[in-house]
């Protein structure tokens, strides 16, 4: 599949998506939502496929929000199924089977903040700057940033951020917990690459079902995450890799998983 905004490339195992409108820093526009669609719903049936890296185009932005010049354009109805179709895009993100990474490399505000937010891990350069300044255009975030950002770091703190658009540094946003881990610029998309590598070596059965665990957080309570949890652990002791991974611990020997 082609796309206008999108650069995707295949490379062993690990699919690095950017977003390529550098002359608007990347923001998302009406078409660039449904080819990050469209790319992560090929992705999702690509086999060859086992990680995500999602990045932004230039060294300026990761993705500076939604295109103001479309909402703009908005009015109440039309904004409704504006936020939905966005939402819905998010979660398939963050529902992806694949984990997906993303390589912050600069502004994350608004739309880019709350893609960020969807993501299952965050990296980001030493110049990463994230933000809700949503309130500065008279609306709130629309793709789920009340939600996720409140949920990653504390409340109050998310409150804050929502009410004043202020942006955070990176330093700030390693320091909330809102980014795993800060590098140099020119070092992001290589770590992001080591960190993939890493999980790419696990059993993927695995992998999947823990993302699917802990995805379930906060959707449901505490004791039916619990049952599921113990649905998917049991699943997972009976796939060909627990047998690896238990047979390998004890033969003092690596696994060869082989995602089955
Ligand atoms: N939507 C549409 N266009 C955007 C954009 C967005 N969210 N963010 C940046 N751009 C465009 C600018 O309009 C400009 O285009 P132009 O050269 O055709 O005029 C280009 O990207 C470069 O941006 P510019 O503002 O000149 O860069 P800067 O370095 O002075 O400022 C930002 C960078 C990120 C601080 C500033 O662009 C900004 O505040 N962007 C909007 C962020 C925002 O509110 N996002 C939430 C939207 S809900």
């Amino acid at each position: 599949m082609s796309y206008q905004n999108l650069l995707v490339e295949i490379k062993d195992k690990i699919a690095v998506v950017k977003i390529n409108r550098p002359d608007k820093l990347n923001a998302l526009n009406a078409q660039t939502m449904i080819e990050l669609k469209n790319v992560f719903t090929e992705l999702g049936k690509n086999e060859s496929v086992y990680v995500i890296i999602l990045t932004g185009s230039g060294e300026k932005a990761f993705v500076a929000g939604a295109d103001i010049s479309e909402l703009n354009k908005l009015n109440t109805i039309s904004a409704k199924e504006f936020s939905e179709k966005g939402q819905e895009v998010f979660y398939m993100i963050e529902n992806s089977a694949k984990p997906v990474i993303a390589a912050v490399n600069g502004f994350a505000l608004g739309g880019g903040c709350e893609i960020a937010l969807a993501c299952h891990i965050r990296l980001a350069s030493e110049n990463a700057k994230f933000g809700q300044p949503e309130v500065n255009l008279g609306i709130i975030p629309g793709y789920g940033g009340t939600q996720r950002l409140t949920r990653l770091i504390n409340s109050g703190r998310a409150t804050e951020y929502i009410l004043t658009g202020d942006m955070i540094d990176a330093s700030e946003a390693y320091r909330i917990g809102l980014v795993n881990h800060v590098y140099k610029q020119n070092e992001l998309v290589d770590k992001a690459f080591e960190m993939a590598q890493k999980i790419i070596s696990k059993g993927q059965n695995a992998v999947r079902s823990a993302i699917k665990a802990i995805n379930i957080v906060g959707e449901v309570s505490g004791k039916e995450g619990q049952n599921y949890e113990a649905a998917l652990f049991a699943l997972c002791c009976g796939t060909e890799d627990f047998k690896e991974g238990t047979s390998a611990f004890l033969e003092k020997r690596k696994p060869k998983f082989t995602n089955s």
